[in-house]
């Protein structure tokens, strides 16, 4: 079946007790057993419940995965990935990953006896150069967040296979509608479902897509007695809202070529970060393997006064964190997502004060070009 054939059906079968053709939230913490040891599946809502099931079918399918794992949050999802890990063990990043995966391995996890180098991925000889005999784990984020890099997922895989290190790659910025990761060889894929996969703005969540036996296990295992499992009513939403991830993802990418290609003829724009541009670096890339460029850009207008003004002007994009919803979303990372990043790796890593990150919304892409174009008056 087509990806949104499965997006609407896999894991998403009737109800048996009713027929019921939508799946009832199982809103209980524990099941009754039959008798002593036997139950119908389920005995503690942490460990497992009908809604995660159902999601986490869905999600191994639409990723091409042999399991997956819903958690509370895209971070909790991180999170797991990084205890399969042992003391001792390297990791090499994307120097430009999301600033909760930057301040979780150098605030937190660095404490567990990990260690983590972050280069630039879009070079797939920073990244062999990186590499120690201990390496176990390349983490990449592509297109990164919010400067749009992008690295050759089947280069890197490669690289990681031959040295015997996994490839973890963070799929949250395009979704599995453009961009299939497992299939260009990576070993994990996560999300933040709290973007496109829900993709209404009204829960978060995060997922882990494996493909090897043994990390499920691990996985299933960490979920299980860590406690960061997806709850009854937020598995709801996203298998909800993964049901028009194909329409969705769609009108997402014609309005996001529509206003960056707007934005990079603007003469108040300085410079436009979007991989369907031809002038981006990793454009040949992109095109290589992704099915479209998406939703998500940044643009620089030079300066953090020229950005406060711009975003203190907009009226139909809202001035808010987070990503991949139906609405637009605008936000200034060098002081809201980034924020915990050191000044000197946002600088670094091309996160100027002026530089503005839009997701690109399924509204009328008419509302917001003129939205932008009326706040674009005030820099
Ligand atoms: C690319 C990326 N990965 C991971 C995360 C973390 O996800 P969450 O906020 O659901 O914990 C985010 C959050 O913005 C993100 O943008």
């Amino acid at each position: 079946m087509g990806f949104a054939t499965n997006a609407i059906h896999v894991g998403q079968e009737p109800d048996p007790a009713t027929g019921s053709i939508v799946a009832p939230i199982y809103q209980t913490s524990t099941y009754v057993q039959e008798e002593l040891g036997k139950n119908k599946g389920y005995d503690y809502a942490r460990t497992n419940h009908p809604n995660r099931k159902a999601l986490e079918k869905t999600l191994a399918k639409l990723e091409g995965g042999h399991a997956a794992y819903a958690f509370s949050s895209g971070m909790a999802a991180i999170d797991s990935v990084f205890r399969l890990l042992r003391p001792g063990d390297h990791v090499v990043l994307s120097e430009a990953v999301y600033g909760g995966v930057f301040r979780l391995t150098t605030q937190l996890l660095v404490h567990f006896g990990l260690e983590f180098s972050f280069v630039d991925t879009s070079s797939s000889d920073s990244v062999l150069a990186a590499m120690r005999a201990n390496t176990r784990m390349l983490y990449v984020e592509t297109p990164t967040n919010p400067t749009m890099r992008i690295s050759d997922i089947a280069a890197i895989a490669k690289l990681a296979t031959e040295r015997n290190a996994t490839l973890v790659v963070d799929n949250t910025f395009l979704s599995p509608y453009l961009q299939r990761p497992i299939e260009l060889g990576a070993h994990i894929v996560v999300h933040s479902m709290t973007k496109y996969l829900n993709g209404h703005s009204d829960s978060t969540g995060g997922c882990v897509v494996l493909t090897r036996p043994e990390d499920t296990e691990k996985i299933y295992f960490i979920q299980r007695s860590a406690g960061a499992g997806l709850a009854p009513m937020d598995c709801f939403l996203v298998s909800r809202g993964l049901k028009t991830l194909a329409v969705r993802m769609l009108q997402h990418n014609a309005n996001g070529i529509a206003v960056a290609r707007h934005l990079d003829a603007h003469a108040k724009v300085r410079k436009v970060y979007y991989p369907g541009l031809a002038s981006h670096p990793q454009h040949d890339i992109a095109r290589k393997q992704q099915r479209g460029p998406g939703a998500m850009l940044s643009f620089d207008l030079g300066s953090l006064e020229a950005a406060r003004r711009f975003l203190n002007q907009v009226k139909l994009c809202a001035l808010a964190e987070s990503l991949g919803g139906v609405e637009s979303l605008i936000s200034l990372p060098a002081l809201m997502t980034h924020a915990s990043m050191p000044k000197e790796v946002q600088e670094r890593i091309g996160i100027s004060e002026g530089l503005v990150r839009l997701s690109v919304g399924i509204e009328d892409v008419e509302d917001i070009i003129a939205d932008l174009d009326q706040a674009l008056l005030y820099v």
